[in-house]
C-alpha cells in the first residue's frame, strides 16, 4: 500500500512491487508482482507454489513473461490507482505479444471484476483471494481464447496444506498465514468485502509449518492475520466449542505452540486488534524469550465519537487501558499503530484527541494514512467524506511530525544499550556491516565478524540515525 506523505515507513512494511524469482524446470514463464500487505505477500508464495506444481517458472522480466499477475490491494485509491497504472503498461506490452496473459489477484479482483474484464478491457483473468488453486484450470481457459473469473469467497478455505514458496530471499524470516478474512466490519474498510469471513487455519499446520522453516534455516517467523487476537481454532464465532473430542486453540495457545519450536526461532505476529487482545496473550509473550516483544495494536483516531463511527469497538480510555497492561506485563515492549487522519466529520477537537493519545502511548513507530472512501464500505453508505482534501493533508502532516519526533527519541533511548539481535543480512551502506532487528523489530547495523545471516548475536549499541541503531558485537 502506499502511504500519502511518508512513504519510507510504508514501504519498509508493505515493500514496493517486488518481483522475485523461484526456480523450476520445463514450465511456461510467470511473473508475479505484490501490492499491498504482508497477507498479500503470503498469498503470492502460495499461488508461486500453486503455479510451479503445474510447471511455471518464474521470471523478473516483463518482457519474458508468458502470464502476468498481479497480486492487488484495494485498502485506498491510491493503491488502486498504481495497479491501474502498471495495467496499462502491460496493456501496451500484449500490443507486440498477444499470447501474453495478464491477470489480476487478490483485493482488486474482487471489487473491479467487471470494470477491468468488461469495461476497460485490461486483464483476460480475474482471480480472488480465495480461488487460487483454481489458477491452473483459469490460465488453461485464457489459453483457449476465453476471459477467466473465478472471485468466489469461501467460508472454509486456510491453503493450509500448500508449502509456500519462500520469495523473500533472506532466508531467515518468513510469514506464516494463521488465518484469512476479517468479520470486524470497521466503518472505513474494505477489507471483509475483499477477503470475506474470517477463518482459522489448523494449528497443527502452522506449527508444522513453523518447524519445516526452522529445520531449512529461517530463523523468525511472522503469524499473520488481520486480527489475530480473534483466532480461534475448533471454536464458533461465538466461543463455543464444535467438536467436544478435539482441544479447542486461541492466539494466545497457539503462539506458545510456535514459540516451542525452538528457543532459537523467534516469533512475531501481526495485527493485534485492541478490542481482542488480552492479557493471556501478553502473558504468552512474557513467559517465551524467543517471542518478541513487539505489538502493533492500532488505534485509528483518539476520539470517542470518531472511533464509534469507525465501528471499532472500543474507546479511548479501553484502548490505554490496554496500552497499560502491556507496559505492566512487558515493560520493555515496544508498541506502534495505524493512524488515520480526517474520517468523515472529524472535527478539528476530534483530531486534537488523535495528537493527545500520540503524545500519551509515546508509539515506538507509526503507520499514518489519510482516509480514502471505499466503495460499499459502512463508512461510504453512512457518512460523508466531508474533511477537505488540504485539511486532511494538514491533519496527516501534523501526526507524522509528531511521530518522527517520538521514533527519533525512542531510538536514542535504545542508545547505550545491549540487544540480542538475528542477522538478517548485508547492510545496504556497506559490505562489511551486518544487519538484524532487536526483540523490539528496530534495525540495528554492526561489523561482520564472523557473523553470517541466521546468527544471533548480543550487540552493544553506541549511535543512531532516526530509526537504525549502530553498535558492536560483544557476544555470539
Ligand atoms: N486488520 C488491520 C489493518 C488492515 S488495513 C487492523 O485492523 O488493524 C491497515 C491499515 O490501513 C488500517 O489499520 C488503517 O489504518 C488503514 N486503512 C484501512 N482502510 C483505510 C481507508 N479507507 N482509508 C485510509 N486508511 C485506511
Ligand atoms: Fe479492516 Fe477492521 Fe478488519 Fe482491520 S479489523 S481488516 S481495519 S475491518
Ligand atoms: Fe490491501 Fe487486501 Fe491487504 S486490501 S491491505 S492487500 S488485505
Amino acid at each position: 500500500m502506499l502511504h500519502e506523505g511518508n512513504k519510507t515507513i510504508d514501504e519498509a512494511r508493505q515493500g514496493e512491487a517486488v518481483m522475485r524469482e523461484a526456480i523450476r524446470p520445463n514450465g511456461k514463464k510467470l511473473l508475479l508482482e505484490s501490492y499491498g500487505c504482508q497477507m498479500n505477500f503470503s498469498d503470492s508464495e502460495i499461488v508461486v507454489s500453486i503455479l510451479s506444481d503445474v510447471g511455471f517458472n518464474t521470471t523478473r522480466e516483463a518482457e519474458d513473461a508468458d502470464v502476468v499477475l498481479m497480486n492487488t490491494c484495494a485498502i485506498r485509491d491510491n493503491a488502486e490507482q498504481r495497479v491501474r497504472n502498471r495495467l496499462n503498461y502491460f496493456r501496451s506490452l500484449k500490443k507486440k505479444r498477444p499470447h501474453l496473459v495478464v491477470g489480476i489477484l487478490g483485493c482488486m479482483a474482487e471489487r473491479l471484476r467487471e470494470q477491468l474484464l468488461e469495461e476497460e478491457k485490461l486483464v483476460d483473468l480475474v482471480v480472488g483471494p480465495d480461488a487460487y488453486r483454481d489458477l491452473p484450470n483459469l490460465i488453461e481457459q485464457v489459453h483457449g481464447g476465453q476471459k477467466a473469473v473465478n472471485v468466489l469467497l469461501s467460508r472454509e478455505e486456510t491453503y493450509a496444506d500448500i508449502a509456500p514458496v519462500r520469495l523473500d530471499d533472506n532466508g531467515v524470516t518468513a510469514f506464516i498465514s494463521i488465518m484469512r478474512g476479517c468479520d470486524n466490519m470497521c466503518s472505513f474498510c474494505v477489507v471483509p468485502f475483499t477477503r470475506g469471513r474470517e477463518r482459522s487455519r489448523d494449528p497443527e499446520s502452522i506449527v508444522l509449518e513453523a518447524q519445516e522453516l526452522f529445520n531449512q534455516g529461517y530463523r523468525e517467523v511472522t503469524l499473520l492475520g488481520q486480527n489475530v487476537d480473534s483466532y480461534k481454532w475448533n471454536m464458533t464465532s461465538k466461543g463455543e466449542i464444535k467438536d467436544e473430542s478435539r482441544p479447542t486453540v486461541n492466539f494466545a495457545q497457539l503462539m506458545e505452540k510456535v514459540a516451542a519450536v525452538s528457543p532459537e526461532l523467534r516469533v512475531r505476529f501481526s495485527t493485534s486488534h485492541p478490542k481482542d487482545m488480552t492479557d493471556d496473550v501478553l502473558h504468552a509473550m512474557s513467559r517465551h524469550e524467543n517471542i518478541c516483544k513487539y505489538i502493533h495494536l492500532p488505534i485509528q483516531s483518539g476520539n470517542n465519537e470518531v472511533l464509534k463511527n469507525m465501528n471499532r469497538g472500543y474507546t479511548r480510555e479501553w484502548y490505554l487501558e490496554r496500552i497499560a497492561a502491556i507496559r505492566r506485563i512487558m515493560p520493555d515492549c515496544a508498541i506502534s499503530t495505524d493512524i488515520i487522519a480526517g474520517f468523515c466529520g472529524e472535527t478539528e477537537a476530534q483530531h486534537a484527541d488523535t495528537l493527545s493519545i500520540m503524545e500519551e502511548v509515546q508509539y515506538d513507530m507509526a503507520y499514518m494514512f489519510k482516509y480514502s472512501e471505499r466503495p460499499r464500505t459502512l463508512a461510504e453508505r453512512k457518512f460523508e467524506d466531508d474533511v477537505p482534501e488540504e485539511v486532511k493533508g494538514r491533519r496527516l502532516q501534523e501526526i507524522i511530525d509528531l511521530q518522527m519526533e517520538c521514533s527519533r527519541r525512542r531510538t536514542e533511548r535504545m542508545v547505550g544499550h545491549d540487544y540480542r539481535v538475528l542477522v538478517e543480512g548485508t547492510s545496504k551502506k556497506s559490505a562489511e556491516m551486518l544487519y538484524g532487528r532487536n526483540s523490539q523489530n528496530v534495525v540495528v547495523v554492526f561489523p561482520k565478524g564472523n557473523l553470517k545471516p541466521g546468527d544471533y548475536a548480543v550487540v552493544h549499541t553506541s549511535e543512531c540515525t532516526a530509526t537504525t541503531l549502530i553498535g558492536t558485537v560483544v557476544s555470539q
